[in-house]
């Protein structure tokens, strides 16, 4: 008999680790109260065995100072945080958020901002990471650092490397997607999943697929953008532009090779656009389209979506640890092609969603190796 406690640690205690942690609790909450209910607002209820509340997490790491040294369920919740709140009365635990490695994690241009708005680092020695990870006897690291936090993403990755843990990297530092680093994990014998999460419905995936649309009908794209505003600290810290290389790389290609022909660089633009402080951690996206149809005839078509963007991220995260938790009962290494491709932006190969999802399928039937 397999034991069902999924294990993790997250590092970045942000939105992102918020809204997972918190829908777990609510998940949880609801089956417990109304077994017949029907899962709303996921894709599998049950993985392969695992339901959401299977995850537990046992370590978490952040360098700010209203977060580090706090009890897990305490620091979700504190600012800069500005998710939706879904589930507010988190289980006891006895994680405190220990203090990470700073690294690139933090942009100076942040200070002109006020301080709820901001990431404060804490004044404190960074712990031993290996060695919490170790005790903390967590299986897989899920990583939520800012965008731009290289070092620190690879710092992380080899803690995972060192310690036998899968990395599940929800943002665009290249490492799973990076072929020498997929080998190392692979040589290592450890499954993992990357890079970027890609939302549950988020403006990727519907780009993706209006683009594929237009492509299968015929139509010829010619040009198009997507704009993104939103109001936390993740669009705060892309306001630096410098730090956005990867997260614009990510979200370009994503859409591109949905096209047999990718367009002309300055056809395409997609990014992360403004940070309006008030819309918190709602998203707006607005998408545009020009082709030409039958006949050549132009046409066009305008987007506007609206979603909270974290718990929209949670959404694939929590099939991605379900995922990497049965490559581990599996024994299989490397990089997970199927969940990558499905739930991340930036995958080492990249497919049309409808194929990833089928291909997902598969490998929780075990009719496919990764
Ligand atoms: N829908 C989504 O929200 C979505 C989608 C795709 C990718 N992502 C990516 O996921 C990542 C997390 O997003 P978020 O909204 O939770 O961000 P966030 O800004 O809310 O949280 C980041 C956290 O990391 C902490 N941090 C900064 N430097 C650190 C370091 N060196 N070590 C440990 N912790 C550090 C901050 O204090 C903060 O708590 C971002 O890179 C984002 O681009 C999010």
């Amino acid at each position: 008999m397999r034991n069902h406690s999924i294990r993790i640690a997250v590092v970045g205690v942000g939105n992102c680790s918020s809204a997972l942690i918190q829908g777990i609790g609510f998940y949880r909450n609801r089956y417990q109260s109304d077994a017949k209910l029907q899962a709303q607002g996921l894709m599998h209820l049950d993985l392969d065995g695992y339901k959401p509340w299977d995850i537990e997490v046992v370590a978490a790491f952040d360098i700010d100072r209203r977060k580090v040294g706090k009890p897990l369920k305490e620091a979700l919740f504190a600012r800069p945080n500005c998710t939706q709140v879904i589930f507010p009365h988190l289980n006891d635990s006895a994680v405190r958020v220990s203090m990470g490695e700073l690294l690139d994690g933090v942009s100076e241009h942040m200070k002109g901002y006020p301080e709820d708005r901001i990431f404060l680092p804490a004044n404190e020695k960074p712990c031993n990471v290996e060695k919490v990870l170790r005790d903390s006897g967590a299986e897989i690291l899920v990583n939520y650092l800012p965008v731009g936090s290289d070092r620190a993403t690879q710092f992380y990755a080899e803690s995972c490397l060192n310690t036998g843990m899968s990395f599940v990297n929800c943002m665009p530092s290249f490492v799973i997607s990076d072929p020498e680093w997929a080998k190392k994990f692979e040589t290592k014998g450890i499954p993992a999943v990357g890079d970027d999460i890609k939302s549950q419905m988020g403006a990727t995936i519907v780009h993706r697929a209006l683009v594929k649309l237009f492509e299968d009908r015929g139509v010829r794209l010619d040009r198009t953008y997507q704009l993104n505003t939103g109001g936390n600290t993740d669009f705060l810290n892309m306001l630096n532009r410098s730090r956005l290389k990867s997260k614009k790389i990510s979200k370009t290609e994503a859409v591109q090779s949905q096209l047999d022909d990718p367009l002309e660089p300055e056809n395409i633009h997609i990014g992360p656009s403004d940070y309006v402080p008030w819309q918190n951690d709602n998203k707006v996206c607005f998408i545009r389209m020009e082709g030409r149809g039958f006949g050549e005839v132009p046409l066009n078509l305008e987007l506007r979506l609206s979603v909270e963007d974290s718990p929209n991220s949670a959404g694939m995260c929590i099939d991605a640890i379900r995922c990497c938790r049965i490559a581990r009962d599996r024994g299989i290494a490397g990089p997970l092609l199927s969940i990558s491709a499905y739930a991340m932006k930036h995958p080492l190969v990249q497919y049309p969603d409808h194929v990833a999802r089928s291909m997902v399928e598969e490998f929780i039937a075990g009719k496919r190796e990764r």
